[in-house]
């Protein structure tokens, strides 16, 4: 299949997203495909071979049978790529709009899951007129994020009451809307999914730290910041919780394709977030839990072509 691969995009997580491109071109030219790069620059401006791309609605992408979008954060995963490949009426791999752009909004997801009754940390969402004396019943240490970031970029722990103004600050200064959560205790462990209205979920991993803090930014990139342990280290039944729950917040959101689901395990497992499009070179987490559980890195790009073709099909199959 000839397969356009978006890489790159306005986030900050540009670099991240060419990273994960590269490998992705690199593992498609490996199952016999026809990668084709396509470089969003940082303003937004899509260029492939060196020339400007032009999009016509229902004209397709550069006659591509799948598109693949690379991206992470705000631009890219957020549903606003998915919104113009859904125009372009082209069949794209991952979630559509909807699920992508509820699962890049930690307020919204939360307030899916908690309506659902998955269990995740208490929490309260901030607009920047509104007191942040509801705050308090979360105790200390909180942590403070941007509501639609990823990759810890914009987040803080906060240990001390008198920190709190410049963490809000902070967040503040990168989305309109913040969510303060209660900290929780135990390990982060990581559950990948693949499939559409039938997903699998992968062996569980376990995130360690070697930073000596949290997962912020730094332990997720720079070499040796973390590792991963799979299987992670828990008993069989919360193994199978974390398996659970992770179809369960892919179904509620209505997830397609692909999705890495982040858990807290304590004395419960406790939902963290759902990634649309989790960081995905050969060796990023998404991968590494797929080829644990018996799907190598070249199949899972296979796979992935097939629900993106399989998820376009029957849409286009509804009357609207
Ligand atoms: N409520 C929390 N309790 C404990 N640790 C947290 C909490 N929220 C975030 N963290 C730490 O911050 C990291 C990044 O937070 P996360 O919500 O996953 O943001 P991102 O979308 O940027 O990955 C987590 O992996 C974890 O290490
Ligand atoms: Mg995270």
């Amino acid at each position: 299949m000839r397969v356009a691969v978006l890489a790159g995009g306005r986030s900050s997580e540009h670099d991240i997203s060419l990273a994960s491109a590269a490998a992705v071109r690199g593992g498609l030219a490996d199952g016999g495909h026809e990668p084709v790069s396509v470089e969003i620059t940082r303003e937004g401006r899509w260029r492939c071979d060196g020339a400007a791309v032009t999009l016509q609605p229902g004209g397709g992408l550069l006659d591509a049978d799948v598109v693949f979008p690379v991206l992470h954060g705000p631009f890219g995963e957020d549903g606003t790529v998915q919104g113009l490949l859904e125009l372009l009426d082209v069949p794209y791999v991952g979630a559509g709009v909807l699920a992508s752009a509820v699962a890049m909004d930690k307020v919204v997801f939360k307030e899916l899951m908690g309506r659902a009754g998955v269990p995740q940390v208490d929490y309260v969402a901030l607009r920047e007129d509104d007191d942040p004396a509801s705050i308090e019943r979360l105790g200390l240490p909180v942590f403070v994020k941007p509501a639609r970031l990823g990759s810890s970029v914009g987040i803080s722990k906060v240990e001390t009451q008198g920190d709190l103004p410049e963490a809000l600050g902070d967040a503040f200064g990168h989305d309109p809307l913040v969510i303060v959560e209660a900290m929780a205790e135990g390990l982060e462990v990581e559950c990948s999914v693949l499939g559409n209205h039938d997903p699998v979920a992968s062996e569980p991993g376990e995130i360690v730290v070697n930073t000596g803090g949290w997962y912020d930014y730094e332990a997720k990139y720079e070499p040796g910041g973390m590792d991963l342990v799979v299987p992670a280290r828990v008993p069989p039944g919360t193994r199978a919780r974390v398996q659970e729950l992770a179809l369960e917040a892919f179904r509620i959101v209505d997830g397609a394709g692909l999705a890495r689901v982040d858990f807290f395990v304590g004395d419960e497992v406790l939902v963290n977030e759902l990634n649309t499009i989790p960081g995905f070179t050969e060796t990023s987490v998404y991968a590494k839990l797929f080829e644990a559980s018996g799907i190598p890195y070249v199949e899972l790009l296979d796979r992935l072509l097939a629900l993106a073709l399989e998820r376009h099909e029957t849409e286009r199959g509804y009357r609207f």
